[in-house]
């Protein structure tokens, strides 16, 4: 097969980018190892940014999020047994939405294959040929073990944090600068009407809890967690009870567990985000943990850095934008990542914190909600910084 742009990887950012393409008149192949059932039903993240959302909209890549999505105008920060609400819309005029990520994936599907693109699931990327070179490849296994290759004047790794074409940009599967933490969150989904308007995000002396919402009937909440913990081993009532004795001051409408899982995280930036003629986007290029909601924002955010790049490149010829799109996707990158562990470490309890850190930890989120500067802060990059370059 040849094409101008081979994206690997049918995520947020793999999608988005070939529907951007598109809409510039450049054709690009999207191949996922995944099926299409699996991307469509994979419970992942559930927070848009306001530029999100308008850039979903304004391309059309999705018709449903302005209708389908709740709009939310603030978050409950709660410590020490009491709620504070971080105003969204009166600190910065902005809010975010809660439109789950699958939703998005099925939207960017269905709008990839009405227009006759170049989709394909259960094809697996082996791995990049010649990634600097002005016709790169991308080597894969098809689903009856055939062997595709895929040249093209550009080559994408949208494919996620464990990415295959992250070597031929880095040089190695791993190489980047990244951060542990000691502890995890308990996801659930429940069947059961939202226990608070908005999002709470609550530190107690028994750890983190976010209690989130998908839709009027379904509920997701998250508690910290070991990393090693075994998602099977809590009955329902003991889930319930961790979770309830983490946000002092409400309580849970509680219905049927009907998932739980373990999510592990920690903080990722890939060495190089650009090789020649190949680039890492989304996932592949980052990973933040999941407190704040950055993850798939990032991602959106640089589709949109790149997608003008090769704009510039594919279309006129200029590569100057491509060469300083490392740098200008990296600034976003570091304060999403800063973000991130911010909110995670002062939300969650440490398992070796002492009573220094303990009340140390209080006084930074007193600093936070009793100061405007905090709150502002934290509303700004909660609904997210204003898009690079966005008309
Ligand atoms: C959700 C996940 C997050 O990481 C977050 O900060 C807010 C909401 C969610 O899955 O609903």
């Amino acid at each position: 097969t040849r094409t101008r742009v081979a994206i690997v990887g049918a995520g947020p950012a793999g999608l988005l980018l070939s529907h951007l393409l598109g809409n510039a008149g450049i054709e690009s192949v999207v191949i996922d190892d995944r099926s299409r059932e699996q991307i469509e039903t994979t419970i992942r993240a559930g927070i848009l940014e306001q530029g999100t959302v308008e850039i979903l909209e304004q391309s059309g890549a999705s018709a449903r999020v302005r209708t389908a999505a709740h709009r939310h105008d603030g978050i409950e920060l709660r410590f020490a047994g009491d709620g504070h609400r971080i105003d969204f819309a009166d600190l910065v005029g902005r809010g975010v939405y809660l439109y789950p990520q699958h939703e998005v994936l099925k939207d960017l599907i269905a709008v990839r294959l009405e227009r006759g693109q170049d989709l394909r699931f259960g094809v697996t990327a082996e791995r990049v040929e010649e990634p600097a070179s002005a016709l790169p490849r991308v080597i894969a296994t098809g689903p009856g073990g055939e062997r595709i290759v895929i040249e093209a004047e550009f080559v994408v790794g949208a494919d996620g944090s464990r990415s295959v074409v992250r070597e031929a940009v880095t040089g190695s599967q791993t190489g980047g600068y990244f951060r542990e933490y000691p502890f995890a969150w308990f996801g659930i989904l429940t069947e059961a009407p939202p226990s608070a308007d908005e999002l709470i995000y609550s530190n107690s002396p028994n750890g983190f809890a976010l209690i989130s919402q998908r839709s009027e009937t379904v509920q997701r909440m998250y508690f910290q967690c070991d990393p090693d913990a075994d998602p099977n081993a809590l009955s329902e009532e003991q889930l319930w009870e961790q979770l309830q004795s983490r946000v002092p001051g409400t309580t849970l409408k509680e219905g049927p567990i009907f998932q739980r899982d373990v999510l592990r995280f920690r903080s990722f930036v890939a060495h190089e985000l650009l090789h020649g003629r190949t680039a890492l986007i989304g996932d592949a290029a980052h990973t933040v943990p999941p407190t704040g909601a950055k993850g798939m924002n990032l991602a959106v955010a640089d589709v949109v850095v790149l997608e003008r790049a090769l704009r510039a490149l594919l279309l006129e010829g200029d590569s100057r934008l491509l060469e300083a799109f490392p740098e200008t996707a990296s600034h976003r990158i570091w304060k999403a990542q800063h973000f991130s562990w911010w909110m995670t470490s002062m939300l969650h309890v440490a398992p070796d914190a002492s009573d220094f850190d303990r009340l140390r930890q209080l006084g930074e989120l007193r600093s936070v909600v009793e100061s405007e500067a905090g709150r502002r802060y934290l509303a700004e990059a909660y609904t997210g910084w204003p898009l690079e370059g966005l008309a």
